[in-house]
């Protein structure tokens, strides 16, 4: 009997398996090792297989060992740290947060899984300055030698400090940069209170602008935190959370579960909380409390339906952080507490399928997660895929084909403004040598979802259904690259049906351009109405006639309505569409995106303060770009768009200025 490598314990290890990914095909279990040095590539065990979940078969070599024919995971291309000698398990995590500098300032101490197996940690940094580093769990003990590598603008820089012998933990005493790119420091005007704000958005590879961490997502570790922060502020992280305010401004956190270092969070600010059920709640500025509780009513159910879909949740507690409006995404998925844009506080519970999506990560994602960014899709397309089951469960099917439908059209957009060849829509992506960033397109999710769909409807549902929960279930806390996928969904659904894996053009899809014919077409019923209604607006019926068949649609119906109105129309036109259904004045931020792309195109000057006034005050990215790059395209368009970015620029997390200053170089 062996010894599991990481935890020492004999036998079957029932601790969570944190590095590599294992599979089991019959009796042969296929473990890979990656990055640790004196490990060979991915090893064939003759061993019993391992079907429960966490943990992972433990081992010293009494096995027979043979070469496997899957090819061992590549190395993360991200992380200057991923292939360095030592790997981390543990982080207990010392913060200060000064908002008059615009710091974070404290100690990260880093526990180490092969305690003396190497002669060096290699750490990912990024704009952090590096004060000190010792010996041991606190800063007192010996210091160590440490040496920064080269500045790379996009990966930053490789912390390496010297181990000596029998080393099982580092302290590094350091402090971020007022610049970070992972965080955004807001003054009480950029927020609905009269606090100041912080929040951090880590994902992809930003999370080492605020923590000296080994910033794979194939590198897990479990975390504990001491935060201080000024009197009357809420801290929040992703992790077991406070649920009132403590006067003493000092906050202790606990993640039990391993993560990669792109879920960790941390957000201060005037905030509260609202319970939902026993463990679902919200957190948000007090002014946006009220509003939040009301649109996301739905949360346990939400909770509900995902584990009956594909199993148990995971992470003990679900809770949402409502973010002030320069949050510049969505949503994000950090465990036990998705942040979220206030951008879906529609009033009508219309844009909760957002909600849905974050949820379904905590499957997705982050108990199975994605190796490397080049294997994007498998966090995002099975997220998506999940979200709208989540939906139909709770809403029905008609409603689920709607965003199937919007999901495949967004779909066919990415693709033509891609480029229709392009590698980059391909599922598993190249990005090797660029900022990840620009390599995680709508592809991921939507191209990733087509093929799920495909796959439903070539095996039926109940047995995709039981091939996803077992998959979840199996390789929990661990990570999964496209190729180890590949030869699991092979061995577990495609190798049964001759000729399925064929007809599905599997290779295709992962390796291949486009959508390919294989994919399923997607239909909405209610879509259908719409399309009634258009035709009857474009054979010549006043907007105002065609109330009647447009009462009790939802936000859906609208965004569907706006993007098929054709590109011909005059502002005269949409002065009457305004006056009937009132686009301008819509709360609806997805409403008011696609229908700006018809007034800046037409010239319709009566919407122009409402996007001014959108520009200002929401920095959600997927909304802003777009709006951005068609105000360019307008007459005097560059020149205004300047005008207004540089006065919404200060608004806008890093994550949005980054893709802007690109888009409008002479703002900045
Ligand atoms: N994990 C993503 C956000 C993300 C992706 C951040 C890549 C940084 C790099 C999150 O789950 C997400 O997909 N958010 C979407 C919403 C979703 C409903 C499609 C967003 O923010 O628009
Ligand atoms: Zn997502």
């Amino acid at each position: 009997m062996g010894r599991c490598t990481d935890h020492g314990a004999a036998g079957l290890c029932q601790e969570p398996h944190r590095e590599g990914v294992g599979a089991s095909y019959g009796i042969w279990t296929v473990l890979h090792f990656r990055g640790q040095s004196g490990w060979p590539g991915p090893v064939l065990l003759r061993a019993p297989v391992n079907r429960s979940g966490p943990g992972h078969w433990a081992f010293n070599f009494p096995f027979a060992v043979m070469p496997s024919s899957f090819p061992t995971p590549a190395p993360d291309p991200h992380s200057l740290a991923g292939t360095g000698p030592a790997r981390v398990r543990h982080l207990t995590l010392a913060l200060n947060v000064d908002f008059a500098t615009r710091t974070l300032a404290g100690t990260a101490t880093w526990h180490l899984t092969h305690p003396g197996a190497a002669d060096a940690l290699v750490l990912d940094t990024r704009d952090l300055t590096i004060e000190a580093v010792a010996l041991g769990p606190d800063a007192e003990g010996p210091a160590l030698a440490f040496a920064l590598g080269p500045a790379d603008p996009v990966l930053g820089q490789a912390l390496r400090v010297a181990l000596p012998p029998g080393a099982a933990a580092v302290t590094v005493r350091y402090r971020t940069a007022p610049g970070a790119a992972a965080l955004q420091w807001l003054a009480s005007e950029q927020t609905a209170g009269t606090e100041p704000f912080l929040f951090t958005q880590s994902q992809a590879i930003l999370a080492r602008t605020w923590l000296p961490c080994q910033d794979s997502p194939g590198i897990r570790f479990t975390y504990d935190a001491t935060v201080r922060v000024p009197p009357h502020l809420l801290a929040l992280m992703s992790a077991e959370n406070p649920q009132r305010l403590d006067p003493s401004g000092t906050y202790r956190f606990r993640m039990a579960q391993p993560i990669p270092a792109y879920l960790m969070a941390l957000a201060v600010g005037d905030l509260a909380f609202a319970p939902l059920s026993p463990r679902t709640g919200i957190y948000a500025e007090p002014a946006t409390l009220p509003a939040a509780t009301h649109e996301f009513a739905d949360l346990e159910k939400m909770v509900a339906a995902a584990e009956q879909l594909y199993g148990p949740y995971r992470w003990e507690r679900y809770d949402l952080l409502v973010l002030p409006p320069s949050f510049p995404f969505g949503g994000m998925e950090n465990p036990r507490l998705t942040f979220v844009t206030p951008t879906i506080l529609a009033g009508d519970r219309s844009l909760t399928s957002l909600i849905a999506h974050e949820l379904a990560h905590s499957w997705s994602g982050n108990l199975v997660t994605n190796a490397t960014w080049d294997d994007f899709w498998l966090n995002e397309g099975f997220t998506v895929y999940f979200e709208r089951r989540i939906m139909e469960q709770l809403y029905g099917r008609p409603y689920a084909d709607m965003l199937q439908v919007l999901g495949r059209a967004a779909l066919r957009h990415a693709i033509a403004e891609i480029g229709p060849a392009s590698p980059d829509t391909h599922l598993r992506l190249h990005l090797a040598g660029r900022d990840p960033d620009e390599g995680l397109t709508e592809i991921a999710y939507e191209k990733g979802c087509a093929l799920l769909l495909a796959l439903e409807a070539r095996v039926g549902r109940p047995r995709l259904d039981a091939f996803i929960k077992e998959y979840f279930a199996r390789f929990s806390f661990r990570a999964m690259d496209t190729a180890t996928f590949l030869a699991h969904l092979r061995a577990e659904l495609l190798d049964a049906v001759p000729g399925l894996e064929a007809g599905l053009q599997l290779a295709d899809w992962v390796e291949g351009p486009g959508l390919p014919a294989a994919a399923v077409p997607v239909a909405s019923a209610r879509f259908a109405a719409v399309d009634a209604v258009l035709a009857r607006y474009a054979a010549g019926t006043a907007p105002a006639a065609l109330s009647p068949a447009t009462a009790g649609w939802s936000s859906h119906e609208w965004v569907h309505f706006l993007n098929a109105l054709p590109a011909t129309l005059a502002a005269a036109d949409l002065s009457a569409l305004d006056a009937a259904f009132r686009f301008t004045a819509s709360g609806n931020a997805e409403m008011l995106v696609a229908w700006f792309a018809h007034t800046l195109r037409a010239g319709y000057g009566a919407a122009d303060a409402a996007l001014e006034k959108f520009l200002r005050h929401v920095g959600r990215r997927k909304f802003i770009v777009p709006l951005y790059r068609a105000l360019l395209a307008t007459p005097g368009g560059p020149a205004r768009a300047r005008r207004i970015y540089s006065a919404a620029r200060p608004n806008y997390h890093a994550v949005a200025t980054s893709t802007l200053d690109a888009l409008l170089p002479q703002a900045t």
